[in-house]
């Protein structure tokens, strides 16, 4: 059973194949275009999927060692993402799914997410036993999801205003780090004293998460330290990163851990672009080590948009016998 599976939600093209469940290949073309921005651009990021799209797909069937004629069915990405960007991915696979008279199913991105840890390349490859807790933390979500099934998905915590990545990418942004901030954040972050500076902290019932009162307290500290020493922020760049990444993970794991005791799972995963961070990771491992709860930490190419995980929930919705009909359109916003 062959499914090419088709990810194009944000600004990754991404195509991947998986034949009998494990992945035979995986490529993604990440749009440099967007970096001048600061930010996403939908309607460059939709031009760059059309360009994108049929090299990228033609580069996952050949490394699959496939033709178009060995496919089973067709996955593609619904949802949520930016509009113009879903269009051109749900297009390509309806249209390709006609001239080929094999079925399209359709993923919800978050669910993709959650089943990137069913990704498999070798049988012996171990997977998540259900239930289990994912914390999925990506520059548009932050939220805990509890996973009873494959598709049986209940958010039990979420953010009330911005998202972890969000929390990353806006205070790295205000240090004059280049967009995403995340990745740089991380990588100074290793050198600082993750002790040095204390941001505010959210008090949130129950299991949602805020982070914008952190955003402004850092920008606080920046604007009153700059005004009494303008190189503060260049003199300090790590020191900053460290104690903005330490308070985002202590964040993290307070809702993470009242979760695990609320609910009693013995597994947690992580997923989504924030997961790749090192100091997320190890928390995470740090924290189930201590439990005694099996953690699920995803290797980094599958962490960020990826359509290993689409072809993987494709092939789960395939094999339930779910399919799309051709009047479905992609949705913006929806929640698992
Ligand atoms: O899942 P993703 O690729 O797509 C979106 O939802 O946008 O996540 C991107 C987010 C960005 O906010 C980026 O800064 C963050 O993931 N990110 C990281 C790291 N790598 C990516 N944040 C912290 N540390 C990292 N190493």
């Amino acid at each position: 059973m062959v499914v090419l599976g088709i990810e194009s939600s944000c600004d990754d093209t991404s195509a991947a194949v998986v034949v009998d469940g494990l992945l035979r290949s995986n490529i993604i073309a990440s749009q440099k275009v967007h970096e001048e921005y600061g930010g996403v651009v939908p309607e460059l990021a939709s031009r760059a999927h059309q360009q994108n799209i049929v090299p990228v797909v033609d580069a996952a069937l050949r490394h699959a060692g496939v033709g178009v004629s060995d496919l089973s069915v067709i996955a593609f990405t619904r949802g949520p993402g930016l509009l113009g960007s879903l269009l051109v991915g749900t297009s390509f696979a309806k249209g390709l799914s006609l001239a080929l008279r094999v079925p399209v199913v359709d993923v919800n991105h978050l669910h993709g997410h959650v089943l990137a840890h069913f990704i498999r390349k070798e049988t012996s490859d171990v997977v998540p036993e259900f239930p289990f807790l994912c914390l999925l933390v990506s520059g548009g979500n932050s939220q805990i999801i509890l996973v009873r099934d494959y598709f049986d998905m209940e958010v039990i915590g979420r953010t009330i205003d911005d998202a972890a990545g969000e929390a990353f990418d806006k205070c790295a942004k205000v240090m004059g780090l280049p967009y995403p901030g995340g990745p740089h954040i991380d990588r100074l972050a290793a050198e600082g004293d993750p002790d040095r500076f204390n941001f505010a902290k959210p008090r949130i019932p129950g299991l949602d998460y805020s982070f914008s009162g952190l955003k402004t307290s850092f920008l606080y500290t920046l604007r009153d330290e700059t005004k009494l020493n303008p190189r503060f922020v260049e003199e300090n760049m790590p020191d900053l990163a460290a104690s903005l990444q330490r308070t985002i993970i202590e964040i993290l794991m307070g809702k993470l851990s009242r979760a695990v005791k609320e609910t009693g799972v013995k597994t947690v995963v992580i997923g989504g672009g924030v997961s790749a961070n090192s100091g997320v990771r190890q928390a995470v491992a740090d924290y189930c080590a201590a439990k005694g709860i099996t953690a699920f930490i995803p290797p980094r190419e599958f962490t960020t948009d990826n359509a290993a995980m689409v072809a993987t929930a494709g092939y789960f919705k395939y094999l339930k016998g779910e399919f799309c009909p051709y009047s479905a359109t992609p949705y913006a916003r929806v929640t698992i």
